[in-house]
């Protein structure tokens, strides 16, 4: 799957994205995200990348000091501006997460929620370069995404040469697509970020993983 792929996949998911929030079995390790999130962020003019429909972006706008919320989907921004946030707290734009360099803004802070793991491994550098030079050293960096979980998350179907993996999921209009979505283990994220990343914090929750670090 390209990235054109993925875009026209969460084009069509967009209005059924948020179901997957809904999960009752995965209410108690939400809210300890939540909780762990908003720690993490409180106070900062946060970038966030890929955004979605601002589910996110919602929860941190209270808390933080400001959110320009990006994504490479005009019909997901479309959903997220559609939501309440307080006053003057939070701005979209289009932006593909490899070529943040024009979004506009002063920021203390990154974020992206359930990105990493689409992001195939032979461009995790582009993506992390792309964020980075646009935060600056020191900023802090946060990073939330799934665990794979056997029996709650969907079956892996086949891995590629390089490593990345692929489900086979299934929309509300019938139709199926072939995504990649990697499960990295804290290992792997280690790997990655130690050389570009200080004070690197990783955290296992039952559903999902977050990583905390500021830019090297
Ligand atoms: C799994 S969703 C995450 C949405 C949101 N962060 C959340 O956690 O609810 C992935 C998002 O990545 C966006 N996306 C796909 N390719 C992108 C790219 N190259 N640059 C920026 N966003 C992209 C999709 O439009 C989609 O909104």
């Amino acid at each position: 799957m390209g990235g054109e792929e993925l875009l026209a996949y969460y084009k069509h998911r967009a209005h059924e994205y948020e179901q997957i929030y809904e999960k009752p079995e995965r209410q108690a390790d939400l809210a300890r995200v939540r909780t762990w999130l908003r720690d993490a962020l409180v106070g900062q003019r946060i970038l966030e990348v890929a955004c979605g429909t601002g589910y996110w972006t919602a929860e941190l706008a209270s808390a933080a000091g400001g959110i320009v919320a990006t994504d490479a989907s005009p019909e997901v921004l479309a959903l997220a501006r559609q939501k309440q946030y307080p006053p003057d707290r939070v701005r979209f734009e289009l932006a593909d997460a490899y070529a943040l360099a024009h979004v506009s803004g002063a920021f203390t802070a990154g974020f992206a929620a359930f990105w990493w793991s689409h992001v195939p491994h032979e461009r995790q550098a582009a993506f992390l370069a792309s964020l980075h030079g646009r935060l600056g050293v020191g900023a802090a960096v946060v990073l939330l995404d799934n665990r794979y979980l056997a029996g709650s998350s969907t079956p892996i179907a086949r891995q590629d040469a390089a490593g990345n993996s692929y489900q086979l999921r299934r929309l509300a209009d019938g139709t199926e697509h072939e995504v990649l979505k990697n499960f990295p283990t804290p290992a792997d994220l280690e790997a990655v970020l130690t050389p570009v990343a200080q004070v690197l914090s990783i955290t296992e929750f039952v559903y999902y993983w977050g990583v905390c670090y500021r830019v090297a």
